[in-house]
């Protein structure tokens, strides 16, 4: 049977031929050979009689074959298993009929597009990792300036800063405004930590190798269902980051960076005057507590947390005016929650665990609330089966609890049967528009 390819509906992201290095598409690579050499990029000719060698384009010889096999000179395809429809004729086909095959179906470009465009991921993070460890952004400032200025400025070299900065350029962060010559955009500004809504410590935790070498065994925790972060490092993650201060400062930077949007959104998608003292569950730097007492005035708060984790809430809390009305208390709330307030509220804590621990920590929740108290989990809610209009990253999400914390992000009925473990029913879920793909589950202590 000769391999069929399903059309399919093609993917919402996909677009076009166009990775984050567009090099080439069809129906020739012309345009990209333009493209490249503008970006200061050096293509190599392909062979079209060369089949094997490593060309994305799907007509030159070489690419994947219709099986998505590179087909490779004198390897044949011999499939001597016949299939109950095949009888027992043996099918042999060579690299000749192969790459026939494949030069009259090519893959849509769209198709081969996306797929370059997502095996490109990981060069697009480290670029802006290079990005924010050179200050490009900084060193850039707001006027535009030549790229062998920032280079002498990062005491780097002039021709790989130039290609540095046309990658940025391409990937949306600067503008090439003439020849050499770059200005930062308004998405290239977040990586100047002296902006305003920077998300200089969020980049750099997302690219921070403790967290990468996870994923380089996501395989593992797939066939296994290990933590992949457990087994390399001998310690669990929030165990590493308590031994380690610095990075512990860099995540508690990121996870505030990363809530600030859920934080001007939250106050004003619940209605948080039914409550006089709300307490932030693993709120680690006090930002999204912050947000909630700086739109309620006549609210209270505590940030609960471990000790390393409440480092730099004091700053901010101070920073946010709203310390006067906020105490810190650190514990671990596996072994306890304290008393005191009647909400609890806990953004991107169910996501870090798995469920076993998920209802500890709910039910200690629950043996601190008061009569008619609430808990207020705000997380993604996935769909029961994926929209991919709207999943955006919540699955990579997923996948990073996977393999970094042994957590996972979950659905509706999920979260309901955790609170229902806990002695909670969930009451509303809403969604937090503006904050997308979180969502506001609230439920309350069954009486
Ligand atoms: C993913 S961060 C979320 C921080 C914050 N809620 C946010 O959304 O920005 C998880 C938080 O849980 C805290 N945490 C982890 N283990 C804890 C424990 N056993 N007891 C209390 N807090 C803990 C971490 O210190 C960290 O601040």
């Amino acid at each position: 049977m000769v391999p069929v390819h399903r059309a399919t509906r093609p993917h919402p992201q996909a677009r076009g031929h166009a990775g984050p290095f567009p090099l080439c598409g069809p129906p020739s690579d012309r345009g990209c050979r333009r493209r490249a050499d503008r970006a200061g990029l050096r293509l190599r000719r392909p062979v079209p009689s060369a089949p094997g060698r490593a060309c994305l384009h799907r007509r030159h010889a070489g690419g994947p074959g219709t099986d998505g096999e590179f087909h490779r000179p004198g390897r044949r395809h011999h499939r001597t298993k016949p299939t109950a429809s095949e009888g027992n004729s043996t099918v042999t086909h060579n690299e000749d009929q192969a790459a026939g095959a494949a030069a009259a179906a090519p893959a849509p470009a769209a198709d081969i597009g996306r797929i370059v465009q997502i095996a490109f991921g990981g060069m697009a993070a480290q670029t802006l990792r290079a990005a924010l460890r050179l200050r490009v952004v900084e060193l850039i400032g707001d006027k535009e300036k030549d790229a062998a200025d920032v280079a002498a400025l990062a005491s780097a070299q002039p021709q790989p800063m130039t290609r540095l900065l046309r990658a940025m350029t391409a990937l949306g962060l600067l503008e090439e405004r003439a020849p050499g010559t770059f200005a930062v955009t308004s998405t290239g500004a977040l990586l100047d930590p002296g902006r305003p809504g920077a998300l200089t410590s969020f980049v750099r935790m997302f690219t921070e190798p403790m967290m990468l070498r996870s994923w380089e065994q996501l395989d593992d925790s797939v066939r296994t269902g290990d933590i992949a972060f457990d087994k390399i490092h001998g310690t669990d993650f929030f165990g590493h980051l308590k031994d380690n201060p610095e990075l512990s400062a860099a995540f508690n930077g990121a996870m505030g960076e990363a809530v600030r949007q859920t934080a001007s959104v939250l106050p004003h998608a619940v209605d948080f005057s039914r409550f006089s003292t709300v307490m932030d569950i693993g709120g680690g730097d006090g930002t999204l507590l912050s947000g909630v007492l700086g739109a309620h005035p006549a609210l209270t708060g505590v940030v609960y947390d471990t000790e390393e984790g409440l480092a730099q809430a004091p700053g901010t809390l101070r920073r946010n005016g709203v310390a006067d009305r906020c105490s810190l208390v650190a514990g671990d709330f596996f072994r306890s929650v304290p008393e005191g307030a009647d909400l609890h509220l806990m953004k991107s804590i169910v996501h870090d665990w798995p469920d076993e621990r998920v209802v500890t920590i709910l039910r200690n929740c629950r043996a601190a609330l008061p009569s008619g108290g609430r808990v207020l989990i705000v997380e993604p809610v996935l769909p029961e089966v994926v929209d991919p209009e709207t999943a955006g990253l919540t699955y990579l999400s997923d996948l990073n609890m996977l393999v970094n914390v042994g957590g996972r992000e979950r659905t509706r009925a999920e979260f309901e049967d955790l609170c229902h473990r806990a002695g909670l029913t969930v009451t509303s879920v809403t969604p937090l528009a503006g904050a997308r793909p979180f969502h506001a589950v609230e439920a309350a202590v069954d009486e």
